[in-house]
């Protein structure tokens, strides 16, 4: 080959991949002895569990606000006793988490995706939900906003949830502690399907979880040598998802969620909080 055609042929798959994410260059495998998999030369990555252990990845940056975009398959057949989290998290005894969690279920019976946010250390704000597809036939694309004033959680670019900066009502609200993007799959089948009634049936293992095209791109990687955002540069630029809000369509398709797919919110659940609801409950949503 001429070397102006093998320059060509390297520019060209540049192009192609440098822009879209790469499990290699954006995450760590943390745990899991050879459960979890970087594939398809960083295209796919795939998390395991059978009766003697799950698996887990990290972020290599972490991140101060962004937009974050991950696609996930989850357990197909009989899920039952399985978790798959996909998180962002902090660290420390104060930690900031934002998170959804898959609770696997028995072939045919529907996955739980719950989602909790923590700020400085209390989460206690639960929100569960049925989904509208089978999660476990395709990959979809589950999202998190996380700007100054809300985190917005989507599904397909459906947004199920907000939780917004209610700190004038005494609320902390995650925004200065970095987070780095955690997922792994474990047996909880002490609690996670009909609340720890149906067993992980191991003669299903290994059981495998699958992510593809994440992206944040656009997010804002911390740097901890000099404590900055990479969105501070005053040559980056400008963010949308910054200052995003829910628009009356996005408002809209929110309520659908809620009205048809929501099974449990902490909000509505008085017996739980006898002292009262959480004081953001009080703002209408
Ligand atoms: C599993 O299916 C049962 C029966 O439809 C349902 O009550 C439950 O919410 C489903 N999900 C989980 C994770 O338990």
């Amino acid at each position: 080959m001429g070397s102006s055609v093998l320059i060509t042929v390297v520019s060209l798959w540049l192009m192609v991949h440098a822009f879209a994410g790469n499990f290699y260059n954006d995450f760590d495998i943390t745990w899991g002895d050879g459960r979890a998999k970087i594939l398809n030369n960083g295209d796919l990555l795939t998390l395991s569990l059978d009766k003697a252990s799950g698996s887990g990845f990290q972020s290599k940056n972490e991140y101060l606000f962004g937009k974050i975009d991950m696609q996930l398959k989850l357990v197909p057949g009989n899920s039952a006793g399985t978790v798959t989290a996909y998180y962002l998290s902090s660290k420390g005894s104060t930690w900031d988490e934002i998170d959804f969690e898959f609770l696997g279920n028995l072939s045919g019976d529907p996955y739980i995706l719950h989602t909790n946010v923590f700020s400085q250390g209390k989460g206690n704000r639960e929100q569960q939900f049925y989904l509208w597809f089978d999660p476990s036939a395709d990959f979809h694309t589950y999202s998190i906003i996380w700007n100054p004033q809300r985190i917005i959680f989507s599904v397909d670019g459906t947004p199920i949830r907000e939780f917004k900066n209610e700190e004038s009502l005494g609320v902390p609200f995650p925004k200065s502690q970095p987070m780095r993007i955690h997922s792994s799959l474990w047996n909880a089948d002490d609690w996670a399907t009909r609340g720890g009634l149906v067993k992980t049936d191991w003669s299903n293992a290994p059981f495998t979880a699958s992510y593809m095209n994440f992206n944040a791109d656009s997010a804002c990687v911390w740097s901890s040598s000099t404590s900055s955002s990479s969105c501070a540069s005053t040559t980056s630029a400008p963010n949308p998802w910054l200052s995003e809000e829910l628009d009356t369509t996005s408002q809209g398709r929110l309520n659908w969620v809620r009205n048809n797919y929501m099974i449990y919110d902490y909000c509505k659940d008085s017996k739980r909080f006898p002292q009262g609801l959480p004081s953001e409950c009080s703002v209408a949503k």
